[in-house]
């Protein structure tokens, strides 16, 4: 059987927006793109005079792009906005508009942008997945002279963070200790052979057995809902037997499986993403020998970090 616990960074983000989905943080701190976020982004905008050219890089489905319209639009500014992914990326609804142009296959550490082509150069959560200097260097390579840029980075000790952590614990039980998806599909594929089915079956329960006794120690601690969900997905599929062939259940199956492994690399990639203070003093260090001004200020939410917030350019920001 083929191996569905690994998949790479690409095809794992591609298949992610393929969804239509517009934020790449879901549940870890509330719509994060409201709120604390969405004002950090109302403050840079209300700095830029119209018209103007906007870049946002590792742009996803283009949640940032839909706040930077939602602005343009509010203040009658007209803005030309450019969305960049390595990712296949398309998109979300309501953002198909003449003046949004969303790039995907593009790497950010070789932008196929001029030198000085945008006034504004963006990130939301997203430039600190490439490599740092280069990725930095290149996004204010494209910067206009008297441009400004804004990037919102993750932070270590972020609630996003921490959720990434206990998400990878429980993927770990779910696809190597406990290996449900495997065993279910062995059960599938044994279940012609009385003798082989019953031994996958008592694997697969004591597993199962495994994996609620897990649900009952820590419910009351912390969210398992990852858990939760795979468990009766696999229910599901187990009990959709009468209704779809066996293929059918061997097949969603390991579709489940390749889901939960590519939501394991996205949470690999942010953990990888992640800055602490010294790092992100860094980006700031470099960004003002790159461009003149670079302030760093950490966002929060409810009493908890919530991502750093590096913004400046060549002049000290002041609303125009
Ligand atoms: C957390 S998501 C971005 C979310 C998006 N900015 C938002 O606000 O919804 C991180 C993105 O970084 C992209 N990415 C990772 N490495 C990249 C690279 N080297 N060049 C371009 N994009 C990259 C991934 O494809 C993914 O879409």
């Amino acid at each position: 059987m083929a191996d569905m616990r690994t998949t790479d960074s690409v095809t794992a983000w591609s298949q992610y927006w393929s969804a239509g989905r517009l934020s790449s943080c879901p549940g870890a701190a509330d719509n994060n793109y409201s709120g604390v976020i969405a004002a950090a982004w109302e403050a840079f905008f209300a700095t830029i005079a119209a018209p103007a050219e906007l870049l946002d890089i590792a742009c996803g489905n283009g949640a940032l792009l839909a706040l930077a319209q939602e602005h343009a639009r509010a203040v009658g500014k007209r803005w030309q906005l450019t969305g960049v992914d390595r990712a296949a990326v398309a998109p979300a609804a309501g953002l198909s508009d003449a003046d949004i142009s969303l790039q995907h296959g593009i790497d950010m550490h070789a932008l196929p942008f001029a030198d000085h082509s945008f006034v504004m150069v963006c990130s939301q959560f997203g430039i600190e997945y490439g490599h740092f200097p280069d990725n930095l260097t290149e996004a204010l390579r494209v910067l206009k002279p008297q441009g400004r840029f804004q990037f919102l980075l993750h932070c270590a000790d972020s609630a996003i963070a921490s959720r990434a952590e206990l998400q990878l614990q429980q993927i770990d039980l779910l696809l190597e200790q406990w290996a449900l998806f495997g065993l279910l599909q062995q059960m599938l594929h044994d279940e012609p052979e009385p003798q082989r089915f019953q031994l996958a079956k008592q694997r697969f329960d004591h597993a199962a057995a495994s994996a609620f006794a897990y649900l009952k120690a820590n419910r009351s601690q912390h969210d398992v809902s990852l858990i939760e969900q795979s468990l009766q997905q696999l229910g599901g599929i187990w009990q959709s037997r009468g209704q779809q062939s066996s293929a059918d259940a061997l097949q969603a199956c390991a579709d489940a499986a390749v889901a939960v492994a590519s939501l394991r690399q996205r949470l690999l990639d942010q953990q990888a993403a992640v800055l602490d203070q010294a790092q992100a003093e860094n980006w700031q260090q470099l960004a003002r020998q790159l461009v003149g001004h670079a302030e760093l200020s950490l966002l929060q939410q409810r009493g908890r970090a919530l991502g750093w917030c590096l913004t400046g350019g060549n002049q000290t920001l002041s609303a125009s």
